[in-house]
């Protein structure tokens, strides 16, 4: 300061006038930086070095030292005073988003006659949008989304010519949207969607601009699709989805060969789809479900080569679905339910190599099910309930090896249900043959469906018994048999004892249990009536929002039969212990080897499996396995972890799984558990590892009972932060994914280093192996990423999430499900949701440490975006694991 006061005096003599405003002006800037700086508490902008210019977050002019650019998004900054910023005269580009600044938009704002972009989203804004932006007459990009603006879009705006880009999605907006935004020249992009909207869309919006993106869904908007959107024929992106647009698509459409994806779905259209369509060559997404469409549905769609999804559902379309889709060789999903189609099932797009999905209930298609349904074709859903189709089901379903969900119910099917539908390994979602013809008996085959949540046979003319091998439908949740001729016992089977009677009525010669009707003289002792109340809140909680509904319910269900078989292993665990303490003999050691040389000697076999008959030596339960400690003659103190069998096919690969284990042991790191030895006893797998006495993460984090009288401090936990991702990152790069990444897996050695654990179930339970079952691999409540509910698979950037939950853990102290939250809202959303609800970090992260220290705050706030960054519900956003530990190293060294 002082040597800068000096110069400018000593300067000022030999200074023309000009250089003397300049040398104002410079000054000035530097003041309002300082005097910024103070208000937002930037402590990077210390003032001590002269050139302002090589601060952080600045850019200056090229010729002259004047600030012109200012970046502080993604800072937490939240002084709610950003008036002050209005003194720097020659701003070009203000970046604010991502902060919590809170307040209105100063009207000051707009004696920064220079600037060309303007970006306050993603910040909480209240009030109107000020009038005075209308000054803003360079503007170029100008961004108020996700704020809780109010109020009408001024038509002071309209000054602004120079428009490109008008983003302003979810805010509280009303009103309409400005006519003169028709007249803006160069708009590109104009986002409005997830406000209160309403009148039309301007007529003469993009008759004059070069248009890509328009979105607007999610308003009140009424009216028609204006032609004009489509008049330059640049358009790309289109969604006006959910809002009250009536009238017919244009024709117009035709002119935006490059139109990608349209989505038009929840309104009030009319009409055909224009044929034009077809010359829409860059299409790929067309979603028009929930409208009032009519017409045939035009087979100009096959000119559209690059088509993924097609989405007609509940109109009015008549007719055949064209045979020309059948060169739609990039199509992945077609819906078309709740239509008036008929015909044959169109067996020409059949042979679509990247089918996935076809839907085409509720409809009145009434030809029979061609024997090659599924071709060549990935087929995971085949949706073709509550139609007239007829005819016998082939037995090439079995050739149907993808599917997921199979609905054929309320045709007329006639014949029996063929055997090979026992073929279909993957199905699980449903598999509904209800309110048909079928007749015969149900066949033995059915049994192998291991994975199958729900089962609906019912209104058929089925008959014989109820095969006993349906036992082997171990994901059973839901059944129905009813409206049968089936006879004999109900065979002991907890899903069918535990559904209503209502699942078996109407068939005369059933008995036994769920029907109050005896079987005289039948041995139904063996049942196994086990009662658990599982708290649909808590499963709610990990399911993101939003999710298409089925397959929020899929997961539900799938979550639901996890965690019951979890409880299930754990109490027949109990039962097993019970008998061997009372028999007292000697433990039958199956199997066992030491990897460790040195370790050989220390290591009794049946001293392991004996610790692990008493309930005294538990540690903690895990989702795929039960901890006890384990004492050896020697003195030696082992972790030993018994893995839970729930799935049969443990046993059957165990050769294989102890091979995996051995070659797990030869991998090194200092963050991951590495087995040091098994022993197979008494059909368990036990695995030996290193004991950690001060327990997990999640007891140091959660328990105040584990002599953890005084909270870890803030950078104990970043430098357990850091050893995780480093210890995941190493998974990584070997290509393995963790498959149970929660605190409770995260153990501390006695410097409070943490050791990654469980890694090895990523190779013993292995889906693409065929080693497990899918339902098996979810990981922890609150720690399972939204994406998993559709993709019912275990990814890198699932990992990342799970990870993500763990430093929100460690920034909160709270844990990741928690009925405080509120229902549905786990750690997660409600972390993600805190800005919205207008509260501070203060009131997120865990006070009591982050008011210790301005630094410790500062980090704090720095771990929690990477933590917000890593919980993105698009898989696609959050960070490698390389680089959030690249991050989070970077906050240890500022
Ligand atoms: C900046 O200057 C102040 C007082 O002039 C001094 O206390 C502080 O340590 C300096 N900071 C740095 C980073 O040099
Ligand atoms: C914000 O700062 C400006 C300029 O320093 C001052 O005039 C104004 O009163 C301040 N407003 C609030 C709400 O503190
Ligand atoms: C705000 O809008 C501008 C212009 O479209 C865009 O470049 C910027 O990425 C947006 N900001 C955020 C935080 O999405
Ligand atoms: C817009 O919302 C404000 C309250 O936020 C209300 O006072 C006003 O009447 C609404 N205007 C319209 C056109 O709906
Ligand atoms: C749009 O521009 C035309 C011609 O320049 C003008 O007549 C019209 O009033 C403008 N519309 C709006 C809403 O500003
Ligand atoms: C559609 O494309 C065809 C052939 O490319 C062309 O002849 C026709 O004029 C186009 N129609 C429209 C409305 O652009
Ligand atoms: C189809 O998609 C590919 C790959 O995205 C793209 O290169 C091609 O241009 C698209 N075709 C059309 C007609 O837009
Ligand atoms: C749908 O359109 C038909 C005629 O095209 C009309 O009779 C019917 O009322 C419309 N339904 C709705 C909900 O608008
Ligand atoms: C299917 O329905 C259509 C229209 O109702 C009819 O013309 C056709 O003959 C029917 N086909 C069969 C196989 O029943």
């Amino acid at each position: 300061m002082q040597i800068w006061t000096l110069l400018s005096v000593l300067l000022l003599g030999l200074l023309s006038k000009s250089q003397l405003l300049i040398a104002q002006h410079l000054q000035n800037d530097k003041l309002t930086l300082l005097a910024i700086g103070k208000e937002l508490r930037l402590s990077e902008w210390d003032g001590n070095a002269t050139d302002f210019c090589t601060w952080p977050f600045i850019s200056c002019s090229s010729k002259k030292p004047f600030v012109e650019k200012l970046d502080l998004s993604n800072h937490g900054l939240q002084g709610n005073n950003i008036s002050l910023i209005s003194d720097l005269k020659s701003l070009k580009w203000l970046d604010l988003s991502r902060n919590n600044f809170h307040g209105t938009i100063p009207p000051v704002l707009g004696n920064l006659v220079e600037l060309e972009y303007l970006d306050l989203s993603f910040n909480n804004f209240v009030g109107l949008i000020p009038p005075y932006l209308g000054s803003l007459t360079n503007l170029r990009a100008l961004n108020l989304s996700n704020n809780m603006l109010v109020g009408v879009i001024p038509d002071d705006l309209n000054t602004l010519l120079k428009l490109q880009d008008l983003q302003m999605y979810t805010n509280r907006l009303n009103g309409s949207i400005p006519l003169w935004l028709g007249n803006l020249t160069n708009l590109r992009v104009f986002t409005a969607y997830e406000n209160e909207l309403s009148g039309v869309i301007p007529p003469m919006l993009g008759s004059v601009a070069p248009l890509k993106l328009l979105n607007l869904h999610s308003n009140l908007l009424g009216g028609s699709i204006p032609e004009a959107i489509f008049a330059m024929g640049k358009l790309e992106t289109l969604v006006l989805t959910q809002n009250r647009l009536s009238g017919s698509v244009p024709a117009s459409v035709a002119k935006c060969r490059g139109l990608s994806s349209i989505r038009i779905g929840n309104n009030m259209l009319i009409g055909g789809i224009p044929r034009e369509i077809g010359n829409v060559s860059g299409l790929t997404y067309f979603e028009a479900d929930n409208n009032n469409l009519s017409g045939e549905i035009v087979p100009d769609f096959s000119r559209c080569f690059n088509l993924t999804l097609l989405n007609l559902a509940s109109n009015g379309f008549t007719g055949t679905i064209p045979a020309e889709f059948g060169l739609l060789g990039n199509l992945q999903e077609l819906i078309v339910s709740g239509n008036n189609l008929f015909g044959e099932i169109p067996t020409s797009i059949l042979g679509g190599k990247n089918l996935n999905k076809l839907d085409l209930s509720s409809n009145r298609f009434n030809g029979t099910i061609p024997k090659g349904i599924c071709g060549a074709s990935r087929l995971q859903f085949l949706l073709l309930g509550q139609n007239s189709i007829g005819g016998e089901i082939p037995r090439e379903i079995g050739e149907c090896g993808k599917l997921l969900e199979l609905q054929l119910g309320s045709n007329y099917l006639t014949g029996s249900i063929p055997a090979e539908i026992g073929h279909i390994k993957n199905l699980q979602i449903a598999l509904n043959l209800s309110s048909n013809h079928l007749h015969g008996q149900l066949p033995v085959e059915l049994g192998r469906l291991d994975k199958l949540v729900s089962l609906d046979v019912s209104s058929n003319q089925l008959s014989g018994s109820i095969p006993a091998a349906l036992k082997g439908m171990m994901s059973l949740i839901e059944v129905n048999f009813s409206d049968n001729q089936f006879s004999g016992p109900i065979p002991a089977f907890t899903p069918f004892q535990k559904s209503l009677n209502s699942s078996f009525v109407g068939n005369k010669g059933l008995c036994g249990d769920p029907l109050s009707v005896s079987c005289v003289g039948l041995d139904d002792s063996d049942q196994d009536p086990y009662h658990h109340k599982v708290s649909y809140r808590v499963i709610l909680a990990v399911i993101g929002s939003g999710l298409v509904v089925f397959a929020s319910v899929t997961a539900v269900v799938l979550l639901f039969i996890m965690r019951e078989r979890v409880e299930k292993a754990a109490k027949d665990g109990g039962a097993t212990e019970e008998e061997i303490n009372s028999s007292s003999s000697k433990p039958v050691i199956a199997a066992g080897d030491v990897f460790v040389e040195n370790l050989r000697q220390a290591i009794d076999f049946e001293a392991v499996a004996r610790a692990t008959t008493k309930d005294s030596n538990k540690l903690s339960i895990g989702t795929f396995s039960t901890i006890y400690r384990a004492e050896m003659p020697s003195g030696m103190v082992l972790s030993v972890r018994k893995l839970k069998s729930m799935d049969k096919t443990m046993i059957h690969y165990r050769n294989k799984m102890i091979r995996e284990v051995e070659k797990l042991s030869k991998l090194h790191h200092d963050n991951l558990i590495r087995p040091i030895g098994f022993v197979v006893f008494d059909d368990a797998l036990l695995l030996l590892q290193q004991h950690f006495p001060k327990g997990t993460l999640a007891q140091f984090l959660h328990d105040s009972e584990n002599g953890n009288d005084h909270k870890p401090s803030w950078p104990t936990r970043l430098s357990v932060a850091i050893g995780v991702a480093e210890g995941l990152a190493f998974l990584h790069s070997v290509a393995i994914i963790h498959l149970d990444i929660s605190s409770g897996n995260v153990f501390l050695d006695s410097n409070l280093t943490p050791l990654v654990g469980e890694v090895e179930i990523s190779k013993l339970l292995d889906p693409s192996r065929g080693t497990a079952s899918i339902s098996a691999v979810a990981g922890s409540f609150g720690y399972i990423p939204p994406e998993y509910a559709y993709t019912m698979q275990v990814t890198a950037p699932g990992n990342v999430y799970s990870y993500g939950v763990i430093l929100l853990e460690l920034l909160t102290t709270r844990l990741p499900v928690d009925e405080g939250f509120g229902e549905g809202v786990d750690l997660v959303k409600w972390v993600h949701a805190a800005p919205a609800r207008g509260e501070t970090p203060e009131q997120i992260l865990d006070a009591e440490l982050s008011t210790v220290s301005f630094g410790w705050r500062r980090e704090m706030l720095a771990t929690l975006r990477v933590a917000l960054l890593c919980t993105d519900s698009t898989p696609a956003k959050r960070p490698k694991m390389k680089k959030v530990v690249e991050m989070l190293q970077e906050i240890t060294q500022n």
